[in-house]
């Protein structure tokens, strides 16, 4: 039988390729049908850190107009707006009475708040709101409204996916019922993951990033940037490890990765020429995508047009969990009074 996957997406940037290759790419590939493919912005996840309207607002349709760009289809998957689901959020108020506060102070997101604050010698609360401290039960309520049963996240969300699976523990030994379904969680390969202009992880935080959608100007810009050895055209180079290549390979077939990996590794082939192969792959890859990316941020109306058909169709199952849980905790008259 075919699980459904679930997925959320915060919204608090602009995506990138790293974020292209790393997660869009792969939940792409598993966008097979409505019914098992579910993928959603964040919004209110990323409302505790993106205090802005304008730019709540913004990153919601940036992040949205990426995947959409990126090729998601929302007939094979359903698409939608976390905040548009309201039952997640009655989730996590009932989740909240069966979750261990100690769960919470656990939660690295949280931990990491507190201990950046230490270094700085300021208290442990500065600047800690509860939507950061209650992060992973939101989350929680995400995957379990949905009766999720694997969820693809990076290695940083897993902690968060387990505390949503204990959570389902915790409330079903409780009250006697296996009311929710218990989630997994699933990491990306490896080959998932690219370098970034200086070498390290493409990140935003490391301020090493390629744009997704760009002209080619930009994009030779960046990629005339990355770091290379000095090796001359002619000598040999060492192919893996390479931003350039490992980028190019990220992207390109598999046969166009070998003829340039046998390239540089035979001499002849320049970390110039090797750029100029990467460029002109992106140019292929992303120009049209720009435009549909461009043309999406010009008509935001069809944007939340998609979001809301999403939500349109996932809502009645949302609603069936909900009236399973209310049932199962005692809420209604189904549930005989004790004396
Ligand atoms: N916390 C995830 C992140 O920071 C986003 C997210 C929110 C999510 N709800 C989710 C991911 C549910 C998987 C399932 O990227």
């Amino acid at each position: 039988m075919t699980k459904r996957v679930l997925t959320g997406i915060k919204p608090t940037g602009v995506p990138h390729l790293g974020n292209y290759v790393g997660a869009i790419r792969p939940a792409l590939r598993r966008a097979t049908d409505p019914e098992h493919a579910f993928f959603f912005i964040a919004d209110y996840h990323a409302l505790n850190q993106v205090q802005d309207p304008a730019l709540f607002n913004e990153y919601s349709y940036v992040v949205a107009a990426t995947w959409l760009a990126c090729g998601l289809d929302p007939a094979v998957c359903s698409f939608y707006r976390q905040s548009d689901i309201r039952e997640t959020f009655e989730l996590t108020t009932i989740l909240s009475a069966f979750t261990p506060k100690g769960w919470m102070n656990k939660a690295h997101a949280y931990k990491a708040a507190v201990d950046t604050n230490r270094e700085a010698g300021e208290s442990d609360d500065a600047g800690v709101n509860m939507g950061l401290f209650t992060y992973p039960m939101l989350m929680a309520a995400d995957i379990l409204v949905f009766r999720s049963e694997i969820v693809p996240v990076g290695k940083d969300q897993v902690q968060h996916v387990e505390i949503a699976r204990d959570i389902a523990l915790r409330l079903n030994r409780d009250v006697g019922t296996d009311v929710l379904t218990l989630p997994d969680y699933e990491l990306p390969s490896d080959a998932e993951a690219i370098p970034g202009l200086d070498g390290r992880k493409m990140s935003k935080s490391y301020n090493n990033t390629i744009p997704l959608f760009a002209t080619a100007k930009e994009w030779k810009k960046g990629i005339s940037s990355i770091k290379t050895d000095s090796s001359g055209r002619d000598e040999p180079k060492v192919a893996e490890g390479s931003a350039v290549y490992e980028i190019y390979a990220a992207l390109a077939t598999g046969a166009d990765a070998a003829a340039m990996k046998a390239s540089l590794e035979a001499g002849g082939m320049g970390w110039g020429d090797a750029k100029a192969e990467l460029l002109g792959l992106i140019e292929t890859e992303f120009t049209g995508r720009t435009e549909t990316y461009d043309d999406l941020m010009a008509h935001p109306e069809r944007i939340d047009e998609i979001l809301e058909a999403g939500a349109t169709r996932v809502r009645p199952l949302a609603e069936s969990l909900m009236e399973d849980l209310r049932r199962a905790i005692g809420r209604g008259g189904s549930v005989r009074r004790s004396r």
